[in-house]
């Protein structure tokens, strides 16, 4: 009898540093205490995925094509990368779809582990994102790597340019809530393309943007170019900042989020007037220290740190309080 593998993985939320991962710079996510939980039992001649959660089946079929962004289609995408498997895969998640909490790169990462990936983070990390671009989605590292070196108690400091992560602890009294702004995040892909084209475009002038001297930056006379070149420079000085700040004076570090925001909104122009209203809503409620959107864009949900108890997730149609919690794992009863 063929042994059922079991692997968890979480979410993730960004707290700042979006859209620096492709371009070499920083981020600061932390897992989250929502996620998917990935069972494999191999056998037979074929792949089935079914969802515990919605009671969906489907056959993988070479060949076939899949609705982008479904779980087939990123099961597809691992195959694709890992080679043929046979058998049972049932996925269970409680992170929200499309909602920018990485729920793709959570299936990808319990996917790949429950189905014999290898286990260093970094081969993994690269594995999965190699999986969503078979997928048709090119992505950064920022959520697999989140995602795998997630410590509970702690957000991850990135570096992209090195690819090291390095666990930074949050302060205990500090709420960290999630706000879904009601937006999906359909128009999200083509748009995502389109900045990573312009951030490769604004490189390809100055070099990479996190180490550009305000000089080089003011040297782009694309004016597109230029806006998104300055974001870029100025959210990777943000991390830091907020790296540095967070537990000595978490007020100026939630000032940092609200200045993400707008940069995000008004230079690199991935906003929606609803999620401005949204941030402009929480960041000014008693106790919150800031809100910003996080991750792509487009729609999704935004992110604020409060006071702990400061907010409270009910007041709003869809959120969530989560903690930092542990990274992806195989699971022990697996
Ligand atoms: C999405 C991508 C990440 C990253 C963020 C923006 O979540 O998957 O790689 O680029 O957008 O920070």
């Amino acid at each position: 009898m063929t042994r059922a593998v079991t692997a968890v993985a979480p979410g993730r939320v960004n707290l700042i540093g979006d859209h620096t991962d492709y371009a070499g710079g920083t981020a600061l996510p932390m897992a989250i205490d929502l996620g998917t939980t990935v069972t494999y039992t191999a056998g037979g001649e074929r792949l089935e995925i079914r969802s515990t959660t919605t009671g969906d089946r489907t056959i993988l079929r070479a060949g076939d094509d899949h609705e982008p962004g479904s779980f087939a289609a990123m099961v597809a995408g691992l195959l694709a990368v890992l080679g043929p498997r046979a058998g049972l895969l049932e996925v269970d998640s409680t992170l929200p779809l499309g909602a920018g909490l990485s729920s793709s790169a959570s299936l990808l990462v319990a996917g790949a582990m429950a189905l014999g990936a290898p286990q260093q983070d970094l081969e993994l990390a690269l594995l999965c994102q190699e999986a969503e671009r078979q997928a048709g989605q090119d992505v950064g590292l920022l959520d697999q790597m989140a995602i795998i070196a997630g410590r509970a108690g702690h957000a991850v400091l990135i570096d992209f340019a090195e690819l090291t992560s390095t666990p930074l602890p949050l302060p205990d009294d500090l709420q960290v809530v999630i706000v879904h702004s009601g937006q999906d995040r359909s128009l999200a892909s083509g748009a995502y393309a389109e900045r990573r084209a312009e951030v490769a475009a604004a490189e390809a002038l100055v070099g990479p943007l996190p180490r550009a001297t305000p000089q080089q930056l003011a040297e782009i006379d694309d004016p597109v170019l230029a806006r998104r070149a300055q974001h870029v420079s100025a959210e990777c000085a943000r991390v830091a900042a907020f790296a540095r700040t967070i537990i000595t004076d978490p007020a100026e570090a939630g000032r940092l989020m609200v200045e993400s925001h707008r940069s995000l909104s008004e230079l690199f122009e991935v906003s929606t007037p609803q999620i401005d209203a949204l941030v402009a809503d929480v960041a000014h409620r008693p106790g919150v220290l800031g809100a910003r959107m996080t991750g792509g864009g487009f729609g999704g949900c935004i992110v604020a740190v409060a006071e702990r108890g400061a907010l409270d997730p009910r007041s709003f149609d869809r959120a969530w309080t989560v903690r930092p919690a542990d990274g992806a794992a195989l699971s022990p009863t697996g």
